[in-house]
């Protein structure tokens, strides 16, 4: 069986305390083959990563520059050293809240694949686009991963984040099918959106893996997603 990606997305939730605590009862309950890759705050990642090696490492976004005068940014070369091999780039909520286009995501994407880091690129419709979903998806695709080779792409219905409500088993697998037709059969295909203990089968059933926001947050339920 191939291994499935479960990855967490912890947005700006659990500090030090809270996040070492997790780290310390994750691992002591860890049993899966799968790849499991967490993304804490990015203030965390160093010392989470020496905590717990066995699990994989990402970050929330990157810069879309190498290294300059770029006040408050964190290149993608900076995140590989404090122990990142994968960075979250194009999330839904990057692009609501500070406006970021299918370009500058492709910039940042670029960044972090010369570092060695492997982008795992969000696209999604939101609840108005449904109806042209595909349509949606394929520009955001086309235009935010051009000219890159090695990338996940996580599919992130908007309507579906924090919300509670998933798509249809039959609607995750046709979208997959339509993504499988849009990139390199090499790329995984992730789906995210209100991702739980109770679902996660089914979907790990039909995609390449999950991307979870607040299950990730519970240990119990993020543990229980991972051997899922
Ligand atoms: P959610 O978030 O699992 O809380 O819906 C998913 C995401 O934003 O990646």
């Amino acid at each position: 069986m191939t291994k499935k990606f479960i990855i967490g997305n912890w947005k700006m939730h659990l500090g030090d305390e809270k996040s070492i605590s997790f780290i310390q009862k994750l691992l002591a309950a860890l049993k899966t083959s799968q790849t499991v890759v967490l993304c804490p705050p990015v203030v965390m990642l160093r010392t989470l990563s020496a905590l717990a090696p066995s699990v994989g490492w990402g970050a929330q976004d990157c810069a879309p520059f190498d290294e300059g005068p770029y006040t408050g940014e964190i290149s993608a070369s900076m995140l590989k050293s404090a122990g990142a091999d994968w960075v979250i780039v194009g999330h839904s909520e990057r692009r609501h809240y500070f406006h970021e286009d299918n370009d500058l995501i492709r910039r940042k994407a670029f960044q972090a694949q010369a570092a060695g880091l492997i982008p795992i690129i969000c696209v999604g419709e939101s609840e108005g686009e449904r109806a042209d979903a595909q349509e949606i998806l394929s520009i955001q695709i086309q235009k935010s991963t051009e000219g890159l080779h090695n990338f996940i792409v996580a599919y992130e219905p908007l309507w579906a984040i924090g919300t509670g409500v998933t798509p249809s088993h039959a609607d995750i697998k046709k979208i997959h099918a339509f993504l499988k037709t849009q990139v390199n059969s090499k790329i995984p295909l992730l789906y995210g959106g209100s991702v739980n203990a109770e679902n996660a089968s089914d979907i790990l059933n039909i995609t390449d893996g999950v991307l979870v926001g607040g299950a990730s947050l519970k240990v119990d339920e993020f543990i229980a997603i991972s051997h899922a």
